[in-house]
């Protein structure tokens, strides 16, 4: 039996993750978090000095790291060359560096395979967050949900998570995020989009129980 494969896509502060942790939980199927495995090349890029403004440096090096992502949605892990980065990867200045590393062409080529490679040893179903799931990575995906939200809650959502020093106000943390998403959004390679055949889910009014409602339900409804 092939397994059900679910992509959900969209921007950060939407949801995905929680919503992606969830579903995996409620259906029994595997989770993977793809933004953590840019995040992780973007990791040791930066500890091993490479300059993420050139892109040719940065594509030189990408085969280097071996980055190995569990599947567990109770317990998410990601190692680079064995060592657990689930910390610092969430940190500062990964984040303000990933959108140049994931730009990058052989990255992309790179994690992409990886990515292949996880949804094709899943068990009963995985769910896949990310940028470009349902459009280049598993285009044949059995589901796919593109989510959204205003800036204004994409903003609040993503300060509410930062504690301590990362954390930023509102309008510095709704400014960073639209500068990742331009990014992201008008890169060449796979750039962040919604799949013609994705259900877009607009989480601006919604609470987290009624997102993961309806995409289980969605889920069902393909079975
Ligand atoms: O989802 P998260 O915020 O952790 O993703 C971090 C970054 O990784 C995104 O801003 C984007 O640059 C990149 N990314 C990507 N393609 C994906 C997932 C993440 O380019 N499928």
């Amino acid at each position: 039996e092939t397994p059900v494969i679910v992509a959900i896509d969209g921007p950060s502060g939407t949801g995905k993750s929680s919503t992606s942790k969830a579903v995996a939980e409620r259906t029994g199927f595997g989770y993977l978090d793809t933004g953590a495995q840019y995040r992780a090349m973007t990791w040791w890029m930066l500890g091993n000095g490479v300059d993420i403004a050139d892109p040719a440096a940065v594509a030189a090096v990408a085969d280097k790291p071996v980055i190995v992502s569990g599947t567990d949605p109770m317990a998410p892990t990601i190692t680079v060359d064995g060592t657990d980065v689930s910390l610092p990867i969430r940190g500062r200045a990964v984040t303000e560096a990933v959108s140049a590393v994931s730009a990058v062409p052989e990255v992309r080529a790179l994690i992409t395979e990886l990515q292949r490679s996880i949804a094709a040893h899943a068990e009963a179903g995985i769910v896949v967050e990310g940028r470009d799931i349902g459009t280049t990575v598993l285009p044949g995906a059995d589901v796919k949900i593109f989510l959204t939200a205003s800036p204004a809650v994409r903003a609040a959502r993503r300060s509410a998570e930062l504690t301590g020093q990362e954390a930023a106000g509102v309008a510095a943390t709704q400014a960073a995020l639209a500068r990742r998403d331009a990014a992201d959004s008008g890169r060449k390679a796979s750039p962040l989009a919604k799949a013609d055949d994705a259900v877009e889910v607009d989480t601006s009014e919604l609470t987290l129980p009624q997102v993961i409602e309806c995409v289980v339900t969605l889920i069902e409804a393909r079975k």
